[in-house]
């Protein structure tokens, strides 16, 4: 799917991000499987992560970056008519995570609902938050992009216990005077879905498996330094820029090497890409809304700039999303 924005001007007017206090550093996780430091920097970019602790869960995280969202936006949680929690890792299958949301923010006549598309799940969220404002169902939305994958990950499985982070973002989508949403492209190949998985998480039956994140990383890698650059090509091309008319490339952090592979394809100068996987690891949804925090606060992300975002996942799931930046959105992590 992929499209020009056609409809009114649409943006992001509110950014508010929260990660758990507790860091999980390279060196702790060499004392829990046979891994090193030197390892996981040089594969992966990877430093540390946060975890979250066991009293929290997704909307635990979420609360407070929805709080923060919502603040610099200048909004009550009662404007917000539409909350949509992206993410694989919701409270409980249901209620819907959004829906406690809503109810703990006190949006007591906000539509709310999760959604699942991996770690490209932000992405289709604020697309779908775009077409619900831009068609008048919605006034203003709530896009919550988020996961505590830690409490997913095999603690024994060396080759994905170090990937992953757990960290929530929060965005809030309502019309403007101009900029704004340029453009879309989403997309999906269920053929691939076998390469990342979490068995026995819904209603098929895995004989023998555990409820672990299950990942053929060689197979996602190649999968990933794919789309990063052809779902990016495709909507620049959609929208009518090029490489050089975008100040702010936001990749999905899942590893550096991919990123790498994709700012050298695409043909991005290192000053306008946004690398914060080395902090947080693989947020899965959490990923984009904490890249773009990490890029306003250290004054990269300023109204007017064109901004690249694309991510990709489960699935196997990829998504861009081309916009003007119309609001300053400095301090957006609690
Ligand atoms: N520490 C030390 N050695 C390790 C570790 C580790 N943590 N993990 C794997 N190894 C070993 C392997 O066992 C293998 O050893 P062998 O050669 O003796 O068999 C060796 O290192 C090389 O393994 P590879 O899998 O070839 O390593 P590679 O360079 O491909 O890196 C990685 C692996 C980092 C997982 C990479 O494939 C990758 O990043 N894949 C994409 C993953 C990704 O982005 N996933 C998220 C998608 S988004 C979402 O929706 C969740």
């Amino acid at each position: 799917m992929i499209s020009r924005a056609q409809g009114p001007p649409i943006s992001i007017t509110g950014l508010g991000c929260y990660v758990p206090e507790r860091v999980l550093t390279n060196e702790e996780l060499a004392t829990i499987v046979d891994t090193s430091d030197e390892w996981i920097r040089d594969r992966t970019g990877i430093r540390e992560r946060r975890i979250a602790a066991e009293s929290e869960a997704m909307s635990d995280l979420s609360l407070p970056a929805c709080r923060r969202a919502l603040e610099m936006a200048g909004l009550d949680a009662n404007d917000i008519d539409l909350i949509i929690v992206a993410t694989v890792t919701p409270d409980m299958a249901f209620p819907a995570t959004a829906a406690l949301l809503a109810d703990e923010l006190g949006m007591p006549d906000a539509a709310a609902y999760d959604l699942s598309a991996g770690c490209t799940g932000f992405m289709y969220a604020i697309a779908q938050a775009y077409g619900m404002v831009a068609s008048g169902l919605s006034r203003r939305s709530l896009v919550v992009g988020g996961d505590i994958l830690s409490r997913v990950l095999d603690w024994t499985d060396r080759s994905t216990l170090v990937l992953f982070g757990d960290g929530a973002g929060a965005v809030v989508l309502e019309h403007v005077e101009r900029g704004g949403f340029l453009g879309f492209e989403l997309g999906a190949d269920g053929s691939g879905g076998r390469e990342l998985l979490l068995p026995q998480s819904g209603s098929r039956v895995f004989n023998g498996e555990a409820r672990h994140l299950t990942m053929n990383g060689r197979e996602v890698f190649k999968f990933a330094t794919r789309v990063m650059v052809t779902s990016a090509q495709a909507i620049l091309d959609a929208c009518g820029k090029t490489v050089d008319d975008v100040d702010v490339y936001v990749p999905h952090q899942a590893n550096v090497r991919i990123i790498d592979h994709a700012v050298k394809k695409l043909g991005f100068p290192r000053e306008k890409v946004i690398v914060n996987v080395d902090r947080y690891g693989n947020t899965s949804s959490g990923s984009i809304p904490l890249a773009l925090a990490d890029a306003a606060d250290d004054g990269r992300l300023e109204p007017g700039k064109l901004v690249l975002m694309t991510g990709m996942g489960a699935g196997l799931t990829w998504g861009s999303a081309l916009i003007e930046w119309t609001h300053s959105t400095t301090g957006a992590l609690q």
